[in-house]
């Protein structure tokens, strides 16, 4: 039994924000953002959409492109680290915003960046165990709502025409290396258990728990009392805290070895892969991994550039839009990798 993708969906905010918007909030530029990250415009949610809203967006188009109903999905998966409440997870609220059955099991999956890629390894377990056909995985992620808001951030989608003070970019600034990175939205794609098709060939995952420091988010603690304090949102604690340039060695080291591994793994080439699809966290990394494998810039197509990073949901769109335009055919050799907070990151191999 192969799993096999046969429908895609994604759902993205209406707002654009340019590189020029977040100039007039922060000390920033159109060009450094352009030249460091390759990023031009990212999508925005409005207060009140969240990644299920977006997610179930995304789930509704990959569900119908299946050719499937509500009623035909076994099970569900959904990858974000921006859920809308701590509890419960996004699973059983998309679970009522689509109408699914109250019989299936739902997963919450974390993982960041490499969300997609563990919940394409469980769907293909779960389809491998025989007990489910139809697999619905969505990645789904809403990171503006940990942006400063109250420093000017509403101007940006056209919630408020004030202009935003000196000290107010300033503040905004000093998150500047993190803020202008991240976009909202979400991809899903339906997993199917078919005979005699190819589908997926190869999945490896790893984490390395010694690296969980080079990206972390510990303003919000339950080790904390209270959890979250108004200091923490105030202190910026709230943003994703990086160390660039660590996990952008990681990122161009690991994920051509673990694309290398599912290859000789499945006994296919590296110089035989139709498409590579890298995690969109900045074009140089993409680019870094593109060179690494040794193959042409077209083969490792991106959409950084209009999207930025949306962590989970950055495979689901960017495979997605090459499904729709025709840069996947059937029979194509694709793979996939991902690297980012955990460290956390893998590789899969899938064959369309
Ligand atoms: N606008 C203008 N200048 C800026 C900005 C900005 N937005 N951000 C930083 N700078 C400045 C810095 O202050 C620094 O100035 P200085 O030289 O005067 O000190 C200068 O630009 C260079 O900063 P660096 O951090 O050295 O820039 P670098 O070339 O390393 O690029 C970046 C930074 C884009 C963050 C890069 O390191 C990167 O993409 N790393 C990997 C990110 C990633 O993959 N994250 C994982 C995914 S996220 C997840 O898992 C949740």
């Amino acid at each position: 039994m192969r799993s096999v993708i046969t429908g895609t969906g994604v759902g993205l905010p209406a707002h654009i924000v340019t590189n020029a918007a977040l100039a007039g909030i922060m000390d920033t530029s159109d060009e450094w953002i352009r030249t460091r990250s390759g990023i031009q415009e990212r999508r925005y949610a409005e207060s009140g959409q969240g990644s299920t809203d977006l997610g179930a967006l995304a789930a509704r188009a990959a569900i119908a492109k299946a050719g499937l109903g509500a009623e035909d999905i076994d099970a569900v998966i959904f990858a974000t680290m921006t859920p809308d409440h701590l509890l419960p997870g996004n699973g059983p609220l998309l679970q009522t915003a689509l109408g699914l059955r109250t019989t299936l099991p739902t997963f919450d999956l974390r993982q960041q960046c490499s969300g997609f890629l563990y919940g394409l390894e469980l769907a293909d377990l779960l389809i491998q165990s025989g007990r489910y056909r139809h697999i619905l995985l969505v990645g789904a992620e809403v990171h503006t709502a940990f942006m400063p808001w109250h420093l000017g951030w509403d101007t940006l989608i056209g919630q408020s025409t004030r202009e935003v003070t000196a000290a107010e970019k300033a503040e905004n600034t000093a998150s500047r290396d993190r803020t202008v990175l991240f976009g909202d939205g979400a991809g899903a794609v339906v997993i199917e258990a078919r005979e005699g098709h190819a589908g997926l060939l190869k999945t490896r995952l790893f984490t390395d728990g010694t690296g969980a420091g080079v990206l972390t988010m510990t303003g919000v603690s339950f080790k904390r009392r209270p959890f979250v304090s108004l200091e923490q949102i105030q202190a910026g604690e709230t943003i994703p805290v990086m160390s660039g340039k660590e996990v952008f060695k990681a990122a161009v080291t690991l994920m051509p070895q673990a694309v290398r591994q599912v290859c000789a793994e499945a006994g296919v080439a590296v110089e035989s892969l139709d498409l590579v699809l890298v995690h969109q966290a900045n074009l140089r990394i993409i680019e870094g991994v593109q060179k690494a494998l040794g193959l042409p810039p077209e083969r490792v197509p991106h959409n950084i550039e209009r999207y930025g990073n949306t962590t989970a949901a950055t495979l689901p769109i960017l495979f997605h839009e090459c499904q729709e335009d025709g840069r996947i055919q059937p029979g194509m050799k694709v793979a996939f990798t991902a690297l980012g907070s955990g460290l956390h990151w893998g590789a899969a191999l899938y064959q369309a």
